[in-house]
């Protein structure tokens, strides 16, 4: 018998080590290295010969995947046009934030729509899940119902029902007993991911498993689980928010970065199907530190307001704080405004925010942020008219972004008349707004806040 030893594993990237260590040399990544209970049996020799696998061409033709929707548009449109058949979804988010208000009313969606649904909590009781989906109005929805955390007996009870989807809420709390570990352990998520994934491209069922979010933002456990599913969808919002964005960041059946708005109500997730209205919403009058930015969210044009605050600081290093945006992002834009434009920001305080809640990630809100922390710093509003895009590169030229056209439609459909974008913005049809085209930010500066 081969001697058991400890193993060690890091919880960010997976790699095995022999020893605890407190940095990890695969990812670079600090006291993520955990003890883990050894694997009851060893690998299997090399020495068997296995089978030959098929192979096919890459002629061969396949019939794109059949997709179920929901009817909810907004989850449907994430997941790429629908659910496919025997995928594999992982639903991540912060504890609260509504993944299993989200997830029942998916699957309720999805029962009405004729799929064979199972819904298995780990967390709560089936009474507790049938009186939520009694307050949500799905009571009639034809949705199996479990309360659940042993993996054997829920693969047993998957296999005899053979469901179209089965919901696990959540992947935390499911166990396996051949792994001598406590649930929600490293080992524990991962074989208990492994075996649910395994078994839905077996048996043809799509299976959702929820994951808690740990401070840190990402998935608890292996980032390795995340690489075993087919799609990671993240369900984010603010707490003082109302509403709440899922957001596709990996899928193999569908465009990533797509992400779909709903509003949390005293009966359930509501369906947002304009955003950019719900963003803008409480824009009053014109006020200096504001710039609507006019963003493409995966497919879709959605219009964020940001705001900047500068303040004169009391502080050796003044503050800058970001909410909604890449602090780093703040940094290089801060460094072309003085290095470019001479305009310093040295000796002020920055605070920069995207209204709303809503996160934005796109270089294309550069331009837009630029504009904010200059009507700031300058005191002077920009027109409330009016949308920006566009990146700055670091010699301070503005450089197009994609789908100029989609951004201005939607700038019009919203009452907007003028924009700044970037000099070589390609244009197809005529969109009714005033299109302002500059090649640098010195030239946008001089435009809008006189000479600089
Ligand atoms: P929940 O779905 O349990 O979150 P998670 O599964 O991500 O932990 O959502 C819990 C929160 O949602 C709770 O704070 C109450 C709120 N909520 C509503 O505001 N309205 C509702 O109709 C429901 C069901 C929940
Ligand atoms: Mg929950």
């Amino acid at each position: 018998m081969s001697k058991q030893t400890a193993q060690f594993t890091c919880t960010a990237c997976g790699e095995k080590h022999r020893k605890w260590a407190g940095k990890c040399d695969a990812c670079g990544g600090w006291n993520t290295i955990i003890e883990e209970a050894p694997l009851s049996s060893g690998p299997k020799s090399m020495g068997a010969k296995g089978r030959t696998i098929p192979l096919t061409d890459l002629a061969t033709e396949e019939a794109p995947p059949p997709r179920a929707g929901s009817g909810l548009e907004e989850l449907d449109r994430v997941l790429g046009g629908g659910l496919v058949p025997a995928s594999a979804i992982l639903v991540g988010g912060d504890p609260g934030i509504g993944k299993s208000t989200l997830l029942l009313q998916a699957t309720a969606a999805f029962a009405r729509r004729g799929l064979k649904c199972l819904y298995i909590s780990g967390e709560e009781a089936s009474a507790q899940v049938r009186m939520r989906a009694q307050r949500l109005g799905l009571a009639d929805a034809p949705v199996q119902l479990g309360a659940e955390t042993s993996l054997r007996d829920i693969l047993t009870t998957l296999d005899a029902e053979r469901p179209d989807l089965a919901v696990i809420d959540s992947i935390q709390t499911m166990w396996l007993d051949t792994v001598d570990a406590a649930p929600g352990s490293v080992s524990q998520v991962r074989a208990a991911a492994h075996e649910l994934v395994t078994f839905a491209k077996r048996r043809g069922v799509a299976v959702i498993l929820v994951g808690h979010v740990t401070k840190e933002g990402q998935i608890a456990g292996p980032r390795v689980v995340e690489h075993m599913v087919d799609t990671v969808l993240y369900f984010e919002g603010e707490r003082g928010h109302q509403f709440r964005i899922l957001r596709a960041v990996k899928n193999r059946f569908g465009p990533a970065d797509e992400i779909g708005v709903f509003e949390m109500t005293g009966n359930g997730l509501a369906q947002v199907t304009n955003p950019s209205a719900l963003f803008l919403s409480d824009r009053g009058t014109a006020t200096p530190g504001s710039a609507v930015f006019a963003g493409i969210e995966g497919t879709r044009p959605v219009l964020t307001e940001i705001q900047a605050l500068v303040a004169p600081s009391n502080l050796g290093t003044p503050r800058r704080t970001v909410v909604g945006l890449d602090s780093g992002r703040l940094s290089t834009i801060l460094a072309v405004l003085e290095a470019r434009c001479g305009i310093p920001f040295a000796g002020l305080d920055v605070f920069l925010n995207v209204a709303g809640g809503m996160r934005v990630s796109e270089p294309a809100a550069d331009l837009a942020v630029a504009a904010a922390l200059l009507s700031a710093r300058e005191d002077v509003a920009l027109p409330p008219d009016m949308v920006l895009f566009g990146e700055i590169s670091l010699s301070g030229a503005l450089r197009p972004v994609g789908q100029t056209e989609n951004r201005l439609k939607e700038a019009s459909k919203l009452g907007f008349s003028q924009a700044i974008a970037p000099e070589r913005s390609k244009l197809g049809a005529d969109t009714g707004m005033k299109l302002r085209q500059m090649p640098d930010l010195t030239a946008f500066v001089g435009e809008m806040f006189g000479a600089g």
